[in-house]
């Protein structure tokens, strides 16, 4: 999603910050960006289609240095790809740059028309953009213009602003999308999120949703909607995220990710160590009905969750996709517990669902990595999955991390409840601790991975089987492959294989199998092979059991328990889309179309 960034300094090279603070923001996905800085009291603005490297050629022989500006990347949501919808949008009394989505545009555009505005782009900003305009040609001060002009918009969005003739003003809203102000001894800056300005400011302030900022000479100020003052608080900068934002040797943010896991895993099996005490804190026993809500990757990792809450548990467990969760309009009451899962914490749907829930009096707890985020901010408690940045877009790491979170969750109930064998969770727990070494051991045979992943480049289609807790595993490895190396691909549980999907099973049809030999269901699961086989499916098995069967490709895993499949077996169905992915040389770390923080819903 669009990534914005302001920057009023008491130096007069924003410009450069500007540019590399846009790039950090690279990974949240962009089409386009784009720069404006106030010279000689006047807007200078350029913007590109294409990534922040065209931007700094664009510019590259144009003096833009100013004490003063924003830029902008920009996740088409509406209107084209062009430059004239790229950010920022200018007057002549203004320029902003805008996230989110201003749901009432088209009402707001028709009144400011009938005004005399003329638009001239096919975005929803430009109808914040006249408003303000509007407020300011009549004589209001800039911070009165954004306040009487947020009175007319509906939607979540953010926004930074300038103004002509005030080179030392700086305006920034906070409406339902991210967005932080840090500070150092020479700059204020605005910013989507904190690890893209952990170089250049020391502090920083969280906004909450409907907060104004105005920056006026360096001095920060905060507003409520009404204009109404509020008390900033100020939180250190952790200097080290700067450096979890580089690939560290890798050629890729997912490949360095997808390594990442076993430190991952070990951080958490530390960290939730104390996971009964946490529980007991939070009275989380005393529900029956649960319901999971998320999106994506997250949302199978919910789907996996409803495995084991079944399995260990009597707890009812619901999992829904938060795009239709929120708009079910559910008969919620206090029986029930709602968790949110969310790698970036800012997911729209996940986010309104979240708030839906909270409006029925309902406790809510989200699994988030991003510590502040808008759903760490509005759930009554958070776990966090201490992964550190995650920033290609495919989920890895994170998922892995919701994963081991939920387990120690669920283990945590069902000790609490008795209502599952101690021998059994003790037994999961300890193969759980010792689950890296298994994560390891598949990590060192990822050339043989990317062997498979040459063989299966070729196809055009793809189906993931897997039976149980295999099945969320199959519907993520598909996930997986199709969002970075553009492999048409879907899940299925392999029992539902004969229910129709293999009517699409030819020769030209690629057939990924999970299959762990410690699952009750791995012979079925074999068998739903043998039909594919049968059929002139080209196969590729994922199982720590060896086969030896003809025209059958494999990855042989590690032999572990069945309960910790969906840990262990995410891992190769990571690593081969990496691969098949690189083997197209697709983006793989900023896939078309696609976002790593999805603030719209
Ligand atoms: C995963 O690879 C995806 N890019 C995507 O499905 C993601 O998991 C989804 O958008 C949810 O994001 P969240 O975890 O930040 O809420």
């Amino acid at each position: 999603m669009c990534g914005i960034v302001g920057i009023a300094s008491k130096r007069q090279d924003v410009e450069n910050d500007i540019l590399n603070t846009l790039a950090n923001l690279e990974y949240r996905g962009y089409d386009s960006a784009g720069i404006a800085v106030l010279k000689n009291n006047n807007i200078l603005c350029k913007k590109v289609v294409g990534k922040i490297n065209d931007l700094r050629n664009l510019v590259s022989d144009v003096d833009l240095s100013s004490s003063i500006g924003i830029g902008h990347t920009r996740w088409a949501t509406h209107g084209a790809v062009n430059t004239l919808n790229a950010h920022p949008h200018f007057t002549e009394n203004i320029a902003l740059v805008h996230n989110g989505i201003i749901e009432n545009y088209d009402e707001i555009k028709s009144e400011l028309q009938k005004e005399g505005y003329v638009f001239k782009t096919e975005t929803d900003t430009e109808a914040i953009l006249f408003l303000i305009d509007k407020y300011i040609s009549k004589g209001l001060s800039p911070l009165d213009s954004v306040i009487n002009s947020l009175k007319h918009v509906v939607g979540a969005f953010a926004l930074a602003i300038i103004f002509k003739n005030y080179n030392d003003l700086m305006i920034g809203v906070k409406k339902g999308a991210p967005l932080v102000v840090g500070k150092s001894d020479n700059h204020v800056v605005i910013a989507s999120d904190v690890t893209s300005i952990s170089k250049i400011v020391d502090d920083v302030i969280y906004l909450k949703d409907e907060n104004i900022v105005q920056i006026k000479s360096s001095e920060i100020e905060l507003f409520d909607t009404k204009g109404n003052p509020i008390k900033a608080e100020f939180t250190k900068v952790q200097k080290s995220l700067s450096n979890d934002i580089n690939k560290n040797g890798y050629s890729h943010y997912m490949l360095k990710e997808i390594s990442e896991q076993p430190m991952v895993i070990e951080n958490l099996n530390s960290n939730y160590n104390n996971i009964i005490e946490i529980i007991n804190e939070q009275k989380l026993d005393i529900y029956k009905k649960i319901i999971i809500v998320a999106c994506g990757t997250s949302y199978y990792a919910g789907l996996v969750a409803k495995y084991w809450f079944e399995k260990f548990t009597t707890i009812d467990c619901m999992v829904y996709t938060a795009s239709e969760f929120c708009y079910l309009k559910k008969r919620l009451n206090k029986d029930y517990l709602v968790i949110c899962i969310s790698q970036s914490g800012e997911t729209a749907d996940t986010l309104a669902s979240l708030k839906y829930s909270k409006s029925l009096g309902v406790k809510t707890i989200g699994i988030v990595n991003v510590p502040k985020s808008s759903i760490d901010n509005e759930a009554d408690y958070c776990f966090y999955t201490f992964a550190g940045p995650e920033i290609g877009v495919a989920s890895t790491k994170c998922f892995t991390a919701q994963l081991t979170v939920l387990l120690k969750f669920i283990l945590g109930l069902a000790e609490i409840n008795n209502e599952t064998d101690h021998d059994l969770i003790s037994k999961i727990s300890y193969e759980l601790s010792s689950i890296n070494d298994k994560i390891n051991e598949v990590l060192s045979k990822q050339s043989l991975i990317a062997e498979l992943a040459e063989y299966c480049a070729k196809f055009k289609n793809a189906i993931y089987l897997g039976r149980q807790n295999a099945y969320p595993i199959a519907l993520e490895g598909a996930l997986k492959i199709k969002e970075i190396s553009y492999i048409h691909a879907e899940g299925y549980s392999a029992g539902e294989l004969k229910h129709g999907p293999l009517a699409l099973v030819d020769e030209n049809m690629l057939v990924v199998v999970i299959a762990n030999s410690t699952s009750e269901v791995y012979l079925k699961t074999i068998s739903n092979m043998e039909n594919v086989i049968a059929r002139n499916g080209n196969v590729i098995i994922i199982s720590d059991k060896k086969l030896d069967i003809k025209n059958v490709k494999q990855f042989v895993m590690p032999s572990i328990i069945d309960d910790l499949t969906p840990i262990l077996y995410a891992i190769p169905v990571q690593l081969l889309a990496f691969y098949v992915a690189k083997e197209k040389g697709t983006d793989i770390d900023k896939p078309r179309n696609l976002a790593k923080s999805v603030t719209v819903e």
